[in-house]
């Protein structure tokens, strides 16, 4: 596949706007080629800026439509939802069609379940053959500073997924929803958006030949399309000379 794109910007108002600009090119492009698009959302507290920002585009909302990487395993109306944050930001704030939006269930009481009820819709979305996955045209993954992404923590069992779409991630024993890598992996547009110096040990390790997929698991993130990794200086410090 092709090198990353890694570009460092001064601050994380640069950041937000190069993203929009990365992110909306990337959106025009998917629907004059398929006359839709498929977005991935992240968590965290740096996207929700760029989703505040996405709120204020005309864009044909009918043709995009909405998935999550990850999602914590609590209900859409709890504080720590990734679905919540982005609805309010963005989602709720435009005329998307309720149908566009794909978020991943949390109200089993059964994360297998829901992972799997998840991966069903998925599948009935994409309708791809059997042993196929599909490709989203936009992943937005954020990092933590123990280089996980979406909920592909270190050293967990999610890891190893390489069969399933969506499958129980693990954070210190919480079980959360999250894509899997070889999903993840399919994408045309992955852009990682990385704030803060205390991303810079991780970096480090996830941009040496020598690091370690299974303890940094950003690092596994190589799709079959672009990558695009988007720093602030904070973070992408590490990475200079
Ligand atoms: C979590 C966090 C995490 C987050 C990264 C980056 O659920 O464990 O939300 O996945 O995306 O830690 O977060 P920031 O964008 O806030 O730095």
């Amino acid at each position: 596949s092709q090198p990353p794109i890694v570009e460092i910007v001064a601050d994380r108002d640069t950041l937000i706007a190069q993203a929009l600009n990365v992110v909306m090119t990337h959106i025009a492009a998917a629907i004059a080629d398929r006359d839709r698009c498929t977005l991935a959302l992240a968590g965290g507290s740096t996207p929700k800026p760029l989703y505040a920002a996405l709120a204020q585009q005309d864009l044909p909302w009918d043709k995009i439509h909405i998935f999550w990487g990850d999602e914590r395993y609590v209900p859409p109306s709890h504080p720590d939802s990734n679905e919540a944050m982005a609805r309010q930001a963005w989602l709720d704030q435009v005329p998307f069609p309720p149908a566009n939006i794909h978020p991943m269930p949390t109200l089993g009481g059964d994360p297998a379940g829901d992972a799997l009820a998840h991966e069903q819709e998925l599948r009935d979305f994409f309708q791809v053959a059997p042993g196929e996955f599909p490709a989203l045209d936009v992943v937005l993954l954020g990092m933590g500073p123990d280089g996980h992404t979406a909920s592909l923590f270190p050293h967990t069992a999610a890891l190893d997924v390489v069969d399933r779409w969506v499958t129980v991630g693990d954070k210190d024993g919480e079980p959360r929803i999250t894509l899997t890598r070889p999903f993840l992996n399919q994408a045309r547009l992955v852009l990682f958006l990385v704030t803060g110096d205390n991303k810079q040990p991780a970096l480090r390790e996830i941009f040496s030949p020598t690091g370690d997929d299974r303890q940094y698991p950003a690092r596994s993130i190589q799709p079959q399309g672009t990558l695009h990794w988007l720093l602030d200086q904070a973070a992408g410090a590490v990475l200079q000379g």
